[in-house]
């Protein structure tokens, strides 16, 4: 069994509605060939109508970058899950490492989120990563195990085998380090391991593990090409659709064998 590629432009607090509009529409005319991945974009809030709209009938996935854990109530600033799906979107990322560093969303607060996604209809792309303190220490693979089982906590099997987790180590974003494909490889296998000990066969099977980190138009195809590595949440090359369909066609042209 084969995992489609999922590649997924997170636009972070770029693009205004008309810059998200044409991005969307650069996307739209370059991915009209291309089917051999799903593809998914996250754009700032306030342009997700304008990308639902312009990305209609397109089969790309639209995302949002972060949801509250209620569905609605006095919570100024915040936007909720329910709002999200209300406005097209299908997918959420949750728990990105600038959530958890900037805004100090923990690990509990991650697992709500989550929670909050499925119950609002949305599939979560649940993010983890170890800083580089960690890594020096060792500690990677726990810290990521940590992170996993608070905000994969209370879902049933079917829940966690439809979503997809992002390993993004945090001192590969932004930065142009980017892990090494055998790094990523090494940490992925460890998130499938985590989950085949935990949850039926098939959830570990059937998971997605994008990695995220310094995705370029020239590290994609070698990161895809790692057994465990089933995709890629691609922040700073997804804001130029040139550099992002060069991404999507590299995942395209991945072997379906190397891809098992
Ligand atoms: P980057 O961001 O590709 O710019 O490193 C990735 C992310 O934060 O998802």
């Amino acid at each position: 069994m084969r995992r489609r590629p999922f590649i997924v432009g997170n636009w972070k607090m770029f693009k205004t509605p008309a810059e998200a509009d044409a991005l969307a529409s650069a996307l739209k005319r370059g991915l009209a060939e291309q089917t051999a991945a799903d593809v998914g974009v996250a754009p700032p809030s306030l342009s997700i109508p304008t990308v639902v709209a312009r990305l209609k009938q397109t089969g790309i996935h639209v995302a949002g970058q972060n949801l509250h854990e209620q569905p609605s109530g006095a919570f100024t600033g915040e936007i909720s899950g329910e709002m999200l799906r209300a406005a097209g979107c299908s997918d959420v990322i949750v728990g990105h490492s600038e959530r958890r560093q900037i805004f100090r969303e923990d690990d509990a607060l991650v697992g709500k989120k989550v929670q909050a996604a499925f119950r609002a209809g949305l599939l979560p792309i649940v993010c983890v990563g170890e800083t580089l303190p960690q890594r020096e220490a060792g500690d990677a693979e726990e810290v990521v195990a940590g992170q996993l089982s608070a905000a994969l906590s209370g879902l049933s099997a079917d829940q966690v085998a439809s979503l997809a987790i992002a390993y993004e180590p945090v001192w590969a974003i932004g930065t142009g380090r980017t892990a090494t494909a055998a790094m990523a490889q090494a940490m992925h296998a460890s998130v499938r391991g985590w989950l085949g000990a935990r949850f039926p066969p098939y959830v570990a099977q059937s998971v997605r593990i994008l990695y995220g980190g310094s995705v370029k138009p020239s590290n994609a195809a070698e990161l895809l090409s790692a057994a465990d590595i089933d995709g890629l949440l691609v922040g700073g090359a997804s804001l130029e659709a040139d550099s992002f369909l060069a991404i999507v066609a590299a995942a395209s042209a991945v072997p379906a064998a190397s891809l098992l």
